[in-house]
């Protein structure tokens, strides 16, 4: 590839009042994002006479997070599955808080080792590394590809890129509303960040 450029969703009705998982539309915040995130795009420096091709997840806040893009730049945009949200399971819609009171073992385990916990009836961050591996490989044989999905698999796309421990890339904090450009080179990825004024 030549450029990767990953977004989170903008900020959705979730996200404010701090539940995980759902298929929440966005805010009003989140809406601005989308409204900028064309002019952010461009300021990111997309080559001349490029066209990029724009993926989202099937959630209805990536979607959302690209309309204008879209809108504005008619590039192509194909939905993938495999770019969903981290499945919560039994957890989905839950507060990190009302989940650490309705199961705290699991709460526990999950801190213990977020890479190998896998939510009941849901998914692990191994779990979901091995679903990307379709969408890895179609991104190493294309060349740019703007990326709108959520925080746990931009935590696994950008672990495979830079090449972290998967200890450390469940951690990661991936700010909302911040567009991140990524250049693969022979050694390493570089890597610039691009946040919305909003
Ligand atoms: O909705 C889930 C978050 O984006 C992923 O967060 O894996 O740190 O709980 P977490």
């Amino acid at each position: 590839p030549r450029h990767i450029w990953l977004s989170r969703h903008g900020e959705s009705e979730y996200n404010l009042q701090g539940k995980i998982g759902g298929d929440a539309n966005l805010s009003s915040r989140g809406e601005l994002y989308a409204q900028a995130l064309p002019g952010i795009v461009r300021r990111s420096g997309v080559p001349q006479d490029t066209q990029l091709v724009i993926w989202t997840s099937t959630l209805k806040r990536t979607i959302q997070t690209a309309r204008y893009l879209q809108a504005e730049t008619k590039w192509d945009q194909l939905e993938w599955k495999a770019l969903d949200e981290i499945e919560s399971g039994v957890c989905d819609g839950m507060t990190y808080g009302e989940i650490e009171k309705t199961y705290p073992e699991d709460f526990a385990a999950r801190d213990q080792d977020k890479y190998n916990y896998r939510y009941r009836g849901g998914e692990s961050y191994r779990d979901v590394v091995i679903r990307l591996e379709p969408i890895i490989m179609e991104l190493e044989r294309s060349d740019n590809i703007i990326i709108v999905t959520h925080q746990a698999i931009i935590r696994c796309i950008y672990a495979y890129f830079m090449d972290s421990s998967s200890d450390k890339s469940p951690w990661m904090e991936v700010p909302l509303h911040t567009l991140m450009k990524l250049t693969p080179k022979a050694y390493g990825t570089k890597e610039e960040r691009f946040k919305a004024d909003i």
